[in-house]
């Protein structure tokens, strides 16, 4: 089978593998029909993932059809259509039994970082039972590749443990696909602003059309003095960090109001100043999280329900035997406008 391979920092190959076996009795092997990209692919091409190590087949996302399942999957069979979580999760340790699938102690994100990943012909899933999806006849599997990662990223470490209530006010650093996520669900609890701030003028217009109600271009230095025009001068009650750097964990620290909660989402790889000293008594909370994917099936049903539209961060489609040039494409969002790229069979 085709597969993309990290070969090391800064190397990508398309090359020829073997077909994924099954290891365990629990593990089925799933035909890829749509897979896509992850900032965190661009992150481990970079060097940045040291447990991701070269020879690994990339990628946490994606739909396909069930080819081979083992004598202990009850859930799934051949043929069934099924929607990949970027999280393995056994479902019976004590972290499972909290929620926590994150953190599994045979699972967790293993996909594509420890494990090969969905960007092949075919992919090997552990724990099948715990770490696909159903997906329903007639659904739209274009927009599914959205629901293996970032819909549910931006929900659970954004809008959940950011606390987003009705009539709150929200800002969002950083208008990626993750940040765009957090917009989306962030409405379901209808919130009565949500600022999105970013450095690109294009992602920010991209915001109004999946309802910003305001945006901030933070390029000038002054998102700041902005964000307190826009709140009455008292700052937004959720703060939601969607970058990974220390100017944008900053930036939240100055902008949270007292009483809010700052939700980090982004993946820091250098050291980042926490100002308690301006902090101290203001009543906040600092939420970080690693997805759990938790509320997939939740979302899910909001998708199908139609309550859910998040098929317009799909930019770009490229066939899987161009996964290269969709790389390219993703990896120069700001020339080309990419969002998510869908790469199909
Ligand atoms: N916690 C988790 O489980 C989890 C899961 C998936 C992704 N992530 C992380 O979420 C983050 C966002 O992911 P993404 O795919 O949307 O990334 P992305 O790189 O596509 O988007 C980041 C956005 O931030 C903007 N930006 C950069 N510097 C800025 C600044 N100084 N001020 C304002 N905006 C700025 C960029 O213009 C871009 O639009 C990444 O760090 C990613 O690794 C975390
Ligand atoms: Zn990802
Ligand atoms: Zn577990």
């Amino acid at each position: 089978m085709k597969a993309l391979v990290y070969v090391g920092p800064n190397k990508k190959a398309f090359e020829e593998r073997p077909k994924p076996a099954l290891l365990a009795p629990t593990d089925a092997i799933v035909k890829i029909t749509r897979t896509t990209i992850c900032g965190t692919d661009l992150h481990i091409l970079k060097g940045d993932v040291p447990s991701c190590q070269p020879g690994r087949i990339l990628g946490h996302e994606g739909v396909g059809i069930v080819d081979l399942a083992g004598p202990a999957v009850t859930a799934f069979k051949p043929g069934d259509r099924v929607l990949i979580s970027c999280v393995s999760a056994c479902g019976k340790c004590d972290f499972c039994r909290r929620l926590m699938y994150s953190h599994c102690t045979t699972g967790g994100w293993i996909l594509g970082n420890t494990i090969d990943g969905t960007q092949a012909d075919f992919v090997r899933i552990p724990h099948a039972d715990m770490s696909l999806y159903a997906i329903p006849e007639g659904a739209d599997e274009e927009a599914l590749v959205l629901f293996s990662d970032i819909l549910p990223t931006g929900h659970e470490c954004g809008v959940l443990n950011g606390r987003v209530l009705p009539g709150a006010t929200v800002a969002i650093v950083g208008a990626g696909p993750i940040g765009l996520a957090a917009l989306l669900t962030a409405q379901f609890y209808s919130p009565a602003a949500i600022i999105m701030i970013d450095l690109d003028q294009g992602r920010l217009e991209d915001s109004r059309r999946f309802g910003a109600t305001a945006t901030v271009n933070s390029s000038d230095g002054s998102a700041v003095a902005a964000v307190m025009k826009l709140t009455g001068g008292l700052g937004v009650d959720t703060a939601i960090e969607a970058v990974g750097i220390p100017a944008t964990f900053e930036l939240c620290q100055q902008i949270v109001a007292a009483g809010g909660t700052l939700a980090n989402i982004g993946v820091h790889g250098c050291k980042v100043d926490l100002h308690l000293e301006l902090l101290w008594d203001r009543n906040i909370s600092i939420t970080t999280r690693l997805v759990d994917t938790v509320s997939t099936p939740m979302l899910l049903r909001t998708f199908h329900a139609k309550k859910l539209q998040p098929k317009e961060l799909i930019t770009h489609r490229f066939p899987f035997a161009r996964i290269l040039d969709a790389y390219d494409t993703f990896s120069n969002a700001a020339k080309t406008h990419a969002l998510k790229v869908l790469i199909e069979a």
